[in-house]
């Protein structure tokens, strides 16, 4: 039976996907078609959108509206001449200027349906990693380059080689997907794209360490990941793809999720380890590292989503395939999640390397609102703001640390020139307040006092004096707070100040 394709994932069914499934389900009846939810393609722009398969190829048909479906088909096949009709899926503009690696199979299938998942080479990379020794799944990760997508960038092969290198008889896999930058998709969009896809990649991660168990630290707010996850993990119990003795290797690999506290420090490795162990979400010293004394004081092999998800393809093309990606030392992709006041919102993957422009300008279409871009935030509520004079910037994790910033997981918000910037700061110290675990002075009392400066200094209050109160402070956090949060809320404030002043009264 010919298939018709609707994207369901938060994304859609927050812009009202799910009043057309039912009138769908009627026409294709009526037509002999079957209907397929798959996981969405990310691209905000089209939707709501809907594929309909002809001569073993999709057509999209975009912006549907209720009203659309009635003329969607005509004598068993699309209407091509439908004003929604908008040409074959794979040669939509912006699904083609993507090069999908991680990604590359979210949008196609039904995202529970091991079989489909198989359809598209699913497993072929675990198939490859049982046969393999754990330090050739290992060095075949290092030869790939990737770096850890959750946000610091950290080798993913050299972290995996301490937890293998760490003698102890339980060994953990810890997937965070907790997810708690501002305007970032790519884990809740993998998960309820392409369950599957995450449970492989950590069975490598497991294969490579010699761990048994995994748990995935899950955002409570992500309740479709919830529901399509367990069902995944379900399915992959039942087909010995889980569980004992994984696809006859012998190798013995469970899974569990956990439910996230919904703060954005158990986003943070050390304090997601207490969450996970039932205690409040607060910062652990380090060393140890995670990697040598983790859950449970075990070794622990944590990691984001994406970068576990990434690990399939990987072990499938070979760590070399994964390598000769990107640009400089920023191997592979990034899936740009694109946010705030841009036309074409969504997830974009390109290869590091692409520049800032390209993606604002000839993927993101400008402004929704049609005004000049002022600036954007990348990489979450810790990433600086940069001014237009630096979009030709190309997406690399030492490019933007060099820029005072971070490419972090790949969120970018963006601002039109009605944004006040001085706001924008006093937001910065604002979050880092709110969400501080309180453990370190510079964080739990620097970020309120910062927030009053910036409100101080946009009463034009001792304005020089104040600002070098905040410079101060903004050295003081940097160098003496325990974890990131406290130490990279500078770098909003202090980008915000250096390329914006104006905004501040400086003159
Ligand atoms: C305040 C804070 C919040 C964080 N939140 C997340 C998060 O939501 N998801 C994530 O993967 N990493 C987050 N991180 C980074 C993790 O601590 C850790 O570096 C990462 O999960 C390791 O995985 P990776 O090597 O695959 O990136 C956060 C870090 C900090 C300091
Ligand atoms: S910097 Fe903030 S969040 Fe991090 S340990 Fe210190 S108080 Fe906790």
């Amino acid at each position: 039976m010919k298939k018709i394709y609707i994207g369901i994932e938060t994304g859609t069914l927050s812009i009202g996907i799910k009043n057309l499934l039912s009138p769908l389900q009627e026409i294709a009846k009526q037509q002999n078609y079957q209907v397929v939810e798959t996981g969405g393609f990310g691209l905000y722009a089209y939707e709501p959108m809907i594929e309909v398969e002809h001569n073993n190829e999709r057509h999209a048909f975009t912006k549907v509206t209720e009203k659309d479906l009635q003329t969607l088909l005509t004598d068993n096949k699309p209407n091509f001449n439908h004003s929604c009709y908008a040409g074959k899926t794979q040669d939509l503009p912006l699904l083609k200027c993507q090069q999908r690696f991680t990604f590359r199979r979210v949008g196609l299938n039904s995202p529970t349906c091991v079989q489909s998942y198989q359809q598209e080479q699913g497993y072929e990379g675990l198939k490859k990693a049982l046969s393999m020794e754990p330090q050739g799944v290992i060095d075949q990760i290092k030869e790939s380059g990737i770096r850890g997508r959750g946000g610091a960038g950290f080798p993913t092969g050299i972290k995996l080689q301490t937890v293998k290198d760490s003698p102890a008889k339980q060994k953990y896999i810890v997937c965070n997907a907790d997810e708690g930058d501002s305007g970032t998709f790519a884990d809740r969009m993998l998960i309820e794209g392409d369950p599957f896809c995450l449970i492989e990649g950590m069975t490598i991660s497991a294969k490579a360490v010699g761990a048994t168990q995994g748990f995935v630290y899950l955002r409570s707010e992500y309740p479709l990941a919830l529901q399509r996850l367990t069902q995944a993990i379900e399915n992959a119990y039942q087909v010995g793809l889980l569980g004992k003795n994984i696809l006859d290797s012998g190798f013995n690999f469970d899974l569990k999720i956990h439910s996230g506290a919904g703060a954005y420090i158990c986003g943070e490795e050390t304090s997601l380890l207490e969450s996970l162990e039932g205690k409040r979400g607060v910062i652990r010293f380090k060393p140890p590292l995670p990697a040598i004394e983790g859950l449970f004081a075990s070794p622990t092999a944590l990691n984001n989503v994406i970068t576990l998800a990434t690990l399939p393809e990987i072990l499938l093309q070979g760590g070399k395939a994964h390598n000769e990606i990107g640009y400089e030392k920023s191997k592979g992709t990034l899936t740009v999640q694109l946010a705030g006041n841009i036309k074409n919102g969504g997830l974009y993957e390109v290869p590091f390397g692409t520049s800032l422009k390209t993606v604002l300008s000839e993927i993101g279409g400008g402004t929704r609102t049609e005004r000049p871009i002022k600036a954007v935030q990348v990489g979450g509520p810790l990433g600086a703001y940069f001014p237009e004079e630096l979009f030709d910037l190309p997406l690399d994790y030492e490019t933007f640390m060099g820029k005072g910033g971070m490419v972090g997981h790949g969120g970018v918000v963006v601002f039109d020139d009605t944004v006040d910037l001085s706001e924008q700061a006093k937001f910065a110290f604002e979050f880092c307040a709110h969400e501080s675990c309180g453990k370190c002075t510079p964080c739990r009392i620097g970020s309120t006092r910062g927030a009053e400066l910036i409100a101080k200094i946009q009463k034009k209050q001792d304005l020089d004096k104040n600002l070098e109160v905040v410079d101060d402070l903004c050295e003081l956090m940097e160098e003496t707070s325990l974890c990131a949060l406290g130490g990279m809320t500078p770098f909003p404030v202090k980008s915000a100040i250096k390329h914006f002043p104006s905004d501040f009264g400086i003159k």
